[in-house]
């Protein structure tokens, strides 16, 4: 049977494409994606997953409380019969509930060495703190923000004429990559959990 991922986000959606490109080539094998929702009307990311026909839901998030949204996302994707949730671009924190429906079954994507510059404009925190490595980090939600044990990371340099746009594609780059390879990772069961060390086991060829 093949896993399902359901992927939340809420506007381009580059991280949800390269996700679905990896299903639809084989480098995430034996998975779809189920679902995608977005708390935002009129996120891109939406209309991405359209042109692919897969399942998508706007649930908009504005006034409602954190844990009542969520309640509301998590019947979505247990409607999808989700088994991976695919944080891409999800700009909200998850509430207590969601995070024990799925437990460690809820990924992030993060443009920033964790946990260095956690929150917003990761990548402009890094560049104004003068960092000489930048990169991104993939890792699994807890109710904390941008926090929970490591997948994976990438490191990406910077450069002396980096404004925040050159820097942020460089690391996109990395996050399209890394992304595709720790979800195949967490749906291959490859991996065991010492305290926050995530100790992933070599691919069986
Ligand atoms: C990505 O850079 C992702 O790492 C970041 O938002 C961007 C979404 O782009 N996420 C966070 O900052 C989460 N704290 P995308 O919609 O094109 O994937």
């Amino acid at each position: 049977m093949k896993k399902r991922i359901g992927v939340l986000l809420s506007g381009r959606g580059s991280n949800f494409e390269a996700l679905a490109e990896s299903v639809r080539n084989g480098r995430i094998p034996n998975a779809e994606i189920a679902i995608v929702v977005s708390n935002r009307e009129g996120a891109p990311g939406i209309d991405k997953a359209k042109s692919r026909t897969i399942q998508t839901r706007v649930i908009p998030s504005k006034g409602l409380e954190r844990e009542t949204y969520d309640r509301q996302v998590a019947a979505a994707l247990e409607e999808a019969n989700a088994d991976l949730v695919c944080l891409a671009g999800y700009m909200r924190l998850l509430s207590p509930f969601f995070v024990a429906a799925y437990p460690r079954r809820i990924l992030n994507i993060h443009p920033s060495l964790l946990p260095a510059f956690p929150g917003l404009e990761a990548q402009r925190q890094a560049l104004e703190h003068g960092v000489k490595l930048a990169g991104c980090t993939v890792h699994f939600v807890d109710e904390n923000l941008d926090a929970g044990p490591i997948v994976l990371q990438a490191g990406v340099a910077v450069r002396d004429d980096d404004t925040e746009e050159t820097l942020s594609e460089r690391i996109l780059h990395e996050e399209h990559r890394i992304y595709s390879e720790a979800v195949r990772i967490v749906l291959e069961g490859r991996f065991r959990i010492e305290g926050r060390r995530v100790l992933i086991q070599p691919e069986i060829k």
